[in-house]
């Protein structure tokens, strides 16, 4: 039997405690808002029935989950690590450094950051920072394969090893970044496209209703098979990239993008959220959480069905 210890239990650190219960593993957690077991426990609830749909391990239920009152008691025993708390560097650092000091040497510290170097994670950990990684999951954790793992300057190959295994026994899919660099491999990637989505809104070229729409029934359908560069390859014709890139590349030169984010105006930022807002039309963020799983579930099915490299995961997400 296996232990995860969840160090911040938002959004992030509720679905990796759904992944690794629905594996059968233990959970040990720990939040300072008093509010985070019920918060938990009604997380668990919502995101069990799609678990089970993918399947679940033989003994997993989500009473393995416990709450405790220190980061040391939540991590004693523990055979993973998983930093949650929010967003700031000198908090990750303060965290990461007391989870450092009274973990046993060889257990891996993953960090959920969005955009930390790992490098920058470690600096002040004493006794053994290598293994302090970056472990980027993607909302919905319990459903959503990809982890990227990140080592830093003091990590060691044996160790970015030993966390594939580790988070491939919780069914992901690890992605080892060659290199750090802030935001990792998908977030740059979806921050690119979240910049020009902003563009287009503050320009009045689109509405928020309508950069969805181009997503959803265009380039996003085929995105869950093929990505950016195949999807691409496809698009050259018979001669595939080399073709695509001689008619479009000269469009890269324009450029057609901005790059640059536009500021964030009051103006600007209303109009993003009313226009979320009237795409919601009134349902609220756990009724379209729900919509999007039962659709995450079914969209796994036919990734499964497609890409053989995913077979392996089949039944276990
Ligand atoms: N939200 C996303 O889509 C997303 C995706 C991938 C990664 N991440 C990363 O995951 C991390 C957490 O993000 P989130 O969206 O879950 O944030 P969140 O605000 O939902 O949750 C943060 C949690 O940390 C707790 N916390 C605050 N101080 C703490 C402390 N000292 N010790 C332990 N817990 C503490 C808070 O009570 C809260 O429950 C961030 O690093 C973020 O970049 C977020």
């Amino acid at each position: 039997m296996s232990r995860l210890a969840a160090i911040g239990t938002g959004v992030i650190g509720n679905g990796w405690i759904a992944r690794a219960l629905a594996q059968g593993w233990d959970v040990v957690a720990f939040d300072p808002d008093p509010k985070a077991p019920e918060r938990t426990r009604s997380f668990i609830d919502n995101a069990w029935p799609s678990l089970t749909q993918l399947g679940l391990a033989p003994d997993a239920k989500p009473e393995r989950l416990t709450f405790v009152a220190t980061i040391e008691e939540a991590i004693s025993g523990a055979d993973l690590i998983q930093e949650n708390v929010p967003e700031r560097l000198p908090l990750k650092q303060e965290i990461l450094a007391a989870i450092d000091a009274a973990a046993a040497p060889d257990t891996i510290i993953g960090s959920s950051t969005s955009g930390f170097k790992p490098t920058d994670l470690q600096q002040q950990c004493q006794q053994a920072p290598g293994r302090v990684i970056v472990a980027h999951p993607f909302n919905p954790v319990y459903l959503l394969p990809l982890v990227e793992l990140v080592g830093g300057e003091a990590t060691q190959p044996e160790q970015m090893a030993a966390a594939q295994e580790r988070y491939q026994s919780l069914a992901m899919r690890p992605l080892v970044v060659r290199r750090e660099i802030e935001g990792h491999i998908a977030d740059r990637l979806m921050e690119a496209l979240w910049r020009e989505a902003l563009h287009l809104v503050n320009d009045g070229v689109a509405t928020t209703e309508e950069i969805d729409a181009a997503v959803v029934y265009g380039c996003g359908l085929r995105w869950p098979l093929m990505g950016t560069f195949l999807t691409f390859h496809l698009a050259g014709g018979e001669s595939g990239m080399r073709h695509m890139l001689e008619q479009f590349g000269p469009a890269l030169k324009l450029p057609w993008t901005k790059l640059e984010a536009p500021e964030l105006t009051d103006e600007l930022i209303d109009k993003v959220v009313e226009g979320c807002e009237h795409q919601a039309a009134g349902r609220s963020v756990a009724t379209l959480d729900k919509r999007r799983d039962d659709f995450l579930v079914e969209l796994l099915e036919v990734v499964h069905k497609y890409w053989p490299e995913a077979e392996g995961l089949k039944g276990r997400i």
